[in-house]
């Protein structure tokens, strides 16, 4: 059960048009302290910027017990909002807590905790095209001890941003991308599955690697014989072969089960595509761009939606001559599933099934 107490009503700001992303955030926030073994919850609404204190010894600045999630609330063709794929989100936040020895809230509580926030933050979720209101929910270990072990409190926070394009200027250059067999993401038994500050920790060296290199983002290949592509580093990974099929790496335990994966596979059919989850080699990804098989690949994720890719750099850390290939300029089936995508998400189109969460 879960009981929502609104602490205070801060009026509703204007915010910039296209503002740089994840840096506008909405006046309110929603927190959940709890313990474990707990089943009762108290939510309360509050200012954001009430901020508590946090001592140097919390948990998870140690030993990172972190967990969140990140979806959109779009506004509709009716002005009315809805979260995309929220059910999705909450059964991946489940597994992200069970992974990490976290309590989980359970399904519904998330549910309802974040459809009362979207309703309390609804003036907050923009109208313009390719805006929408990103939603951070987060739960964090809170115990004040320094000895490896799992939390018993923790805190369960929903915070709002308002979005615009992913891309400076709204529009999206294709994208390079860094491929170096050296860097592992994640292995299997690993915690490649759960959306986890760790991951995202052991991503930055990588980054910045690549940026170095003049890349946008890397591709990681699999922790074991670095052969097949895993995924990118917050984006999932597709290849179109030969026009029309579609394929992406099968699930494996070191892969994000991604939302926005999984509705491109839903909807692949409808648009005439032959989806396929399969175990990518990288090498013979090279081959079939060198002989024109592969004829787009893209990446695609909840902030990006989906991103072309223009090129691969891939070298190793110490090479300096990277070899690198490009792809054709023409992506005709990433653009079909983008202008797919954002009109289901604003209810222009329907979806195939019970996709978007009506906020009343
Ligand atoms: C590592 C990783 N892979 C894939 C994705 C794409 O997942 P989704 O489509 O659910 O946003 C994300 C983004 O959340 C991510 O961080």
């Amino acid at each position: 059960m879960l009981k929502i107490e609104i602490k205070n009503r801060l009026p509703t700001p204007q915010y910039p048009q296209n503002p740089k992303f994840g840096t506008q955030f909405t006046p309110h926030l929603l927190q959940i302290d709890l313990q474990e073994g707990q089943t009762d919850f108290n939510a309360v609404i509050r200012a954001s910027q009430d901020t508590e204190p946090f001592r140097a010894s919390t948990v998870v600045l140690h030993y990172g017990q972190s967990i969140f999630e990140g979806m959109k609330a779009f506004r509709q063709k009716n002005n009315t909002v809805a979260i995309f794929r929220a059910d999705l989100h909450a059964k991946r936040f489940m597994h992200s807590a069970r992974m990490l020895a976290m309590p989980e809230i359970g399904e519904d509580v998330f549910l309802q905790a974040l459809k009362e926030y979207v309703r309390f933050e609804k003036e907050s979720v923009p109208q313009l095209e390719d805006h929408a209101l990103y939603l951070r929910p987060l739960m964090i270990a809170r115990d004040e001890i320094v000895k490896v072990g799992k939390s018993k409190k923790y805190s369960f926070y929903i915070l709002g941003c308002v979005v615009g394009s992913y891309f400076s200027g709204g529009q999206a250059k294709p994208a390079k991308v860094m491929v170096c067999k050296e860097f592992v993401r994640a292995v299997p038994g690993g915690l490649g599955e759960a959306k986890t500050a760790a991951n995202y920790a052991a991503s930055l060296a990588p980054q910045a690697f690549a940026e170095k290199h003049g890349c946008d983002q890397v591709l990681y290949l699999d922790g074991i014989e670095h052969k097949f592509v895993d995924e990118l580093g917050g984006m999932n990974f597709f290849i179109v072969r030969n026009g029309n099929e579609l394929c992406t790496p099968k699930l494996n335990g070191s892969i994000l089960h991604g939302v926005t994966r999984q509705s491109i596979l839903e909807i692949a059919n409808s648009l005439g595509l032959k989806p396929k989850e399969e175990k990518l080699s990288f090498d013979e990804i090279l081959e079939q761009i060198k002989s024109g098989v592969v004829t787009e690949a893209f990446a695609c994720g909840t902030a990006a939606v989906i991103h072309s890719i223009g090129e691969f750099l891939f070298l190793t850390k110490k090479s300096d001559a990277p070899n690198s290939i490009k792809l054709p300029s023409e992506t005709p089936v990433g653009q079909k599933l983008l202008s797919e995508l954002k009109q289901i998400q604003r209810g222009i189109k329907k979806a195939p099934g019970q996709w978007l969460t009506l906020i009343e």
